[in-house]
């Protein structure tokens, strides 16, 4: 099919680049008419039936940043106050994530968010990581996490737990006309529980450096075929598709259903690079990472799954306090993962950021912008086991 950039842009720029990056409130109203609403976990997630307060914090956890949205959280419950975190091996990103460092980190922000849920209702969740070991290379059978609900009547609530309901990740452009300043910033890297590991700068051409290098690597990877294919086939295009399937890559915003339906907007244009859909989707996706003022990033000292799942828990508070000051986070993924077209530029990024001794395991661009709507999520009970 061929379409012209012009028709295309008209139709579509805004469109793709808000659906795949954020969406306008606006859009949230019609979604929410469907009859099965594939962002209806985000609607009071305390009004659940269920007097069981780790089905309650578990309702909050499954509302955690994680990677293309594969929510690979699999949970047993146990007796009546313990709980299993495992992860859903199928739910891996083996192109983009060879290693599950990030499939790992995302377990973290869900720890961090399981442990905020459950101190709001007045419980002390005791998370052991890794019970039965560490994994290796790749994540396996064994638990993530084992949780124990404790109830504690001297508890108090994360005060950023009340921005749970509020936080996106927020892929549209930032007001460059607006700057982060450093006590801004300084804000944001408060919310770490690990102060030395945070970092920010809106230095000028520290930024500029940072916005041509997450490019690059964006660049590199839709142009490399099995992380590309990766992302293409968890492409889920139209409302159907992603009520059908509410995790992956959503493009589901009013304007695409019309490029879906009309045969345009198809998994098969977005996996090559030569269709004028792809070339619009590199454009689109380009505008945002220029409207960046500023970025943070968190290093670990080493790279173990520890680290990983800390740095999980890090993020997600950041991604917290960022919303509760009006600022959007979006991570750049891209130049820290570990296959080897990547290689180059995950040494670059360790280099430009000074970083060579420990390990970045994330790093995002930050401004104002206005709040994106939510990702779906898979109702919690099909994350259940038992
Ligand atoms: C480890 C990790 C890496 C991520 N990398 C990217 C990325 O490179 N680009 C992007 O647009 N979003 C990235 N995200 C954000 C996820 O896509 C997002 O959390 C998910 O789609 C759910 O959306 P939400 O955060 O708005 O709830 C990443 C999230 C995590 C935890």
């Amino acid at each position: 099919m061929s379409i012209s950039r012009r028709s295309f842009l008209s139709t579509a720029s805004g469109s793709i680049a808000l659906a795949m990056f954020s969406l306008p409130c606006g859009g949230s109203r019609l979604i929410a008419q469907t009859r099965k609403d594939p962002r209806a976990a985000w609607n009071a997630p305390d009004a659940t039936t269920s007097s069981d307060p780790r089905l309650q914090a578990l309702a909050y956890a499954i509302l955690a940043p994680n990677p293309h949205n594969r929510q690979p959280w699999l949970i047993d419950l146990k007796g009546d106050a313990e709980l299993i975190v495992s992860c859903e091996l199928e739910r891996r990103l083996p192109a983009t994530d060879p290693l599950d460092r990030q499939i790992t980190i995302g377990f973290g922000a869900f720890l961090e968010l399981l442990r905020m849920a459950a101190s709001k209702l007045g419980y002390e969740a005791l998370i052991t990581e890794f019970p039965q070991g560490e994994p290796g290379n790749r994540l396996d059978e064994r638990p993530i996490a084992n949780v124990i609900f404790r109830k504690n009547p001297l508890i108090k609530a994360d005060p950023l737990f009340q921005h749970v309901l509020a936080r996106r990740t927020n892929r549209g452009p930032f007001d460059m006309t607006r700057a982060v300043d450093e006590g801004v910033l300084a804000s944001v890297r408060s919310a770490s529980l690990a102060p030395g590991q945070v970092f920010s700068s809106s230095e000028p051409k520290l930024t500029a450096k940072l916005r041509d290098l997450v490019w690059a690597a964006f660049k590199m990877e839709a142009m490399t075929h099995d992380p590309h294919m990766e992302s293409v086939n968890l492409m889920r295009l139209g409302r159907a598709e992603v009520t059908a399937n509410p995790d992956g890559i959503s493009l589901d915003a009013p304007e695409l259903e019309a490029l879906v339906v009309q045969g345009i907007l198809t998994r098969g244009a977005m996996a090559s690079p030569d269709t004028p859909v792809f070339k619009q989707f590199l454009a689109v996706t380009e505008a945002p990472v220029r409207a960046t003022p500023a970025f943070v990033w968190l290093v670990t000292p080493d790279n173990r799954r520890v680290s990983q799942l800390a740095a999980g828990r890090d993020w997600v508070r950041l991604n917290l306090m960022a919303t509760s000051m009006g600022l959007g986070l979006h991570p750049q993924s891209a130049t820290l993962q570990e296959y080897p077209e990547m290689y180059q530029l995950l040494d670059e990024v360790h280099d430009l950021l000074d970083a060579r001794k420990g390990r970045i395991q994330m790093l995002g661009r930050i401004g104002y912008a206005p709040r994106a709507v939510p990702s779906p999520r898979w109702p919690l009970e099909t994350r259940l086991r038992t």
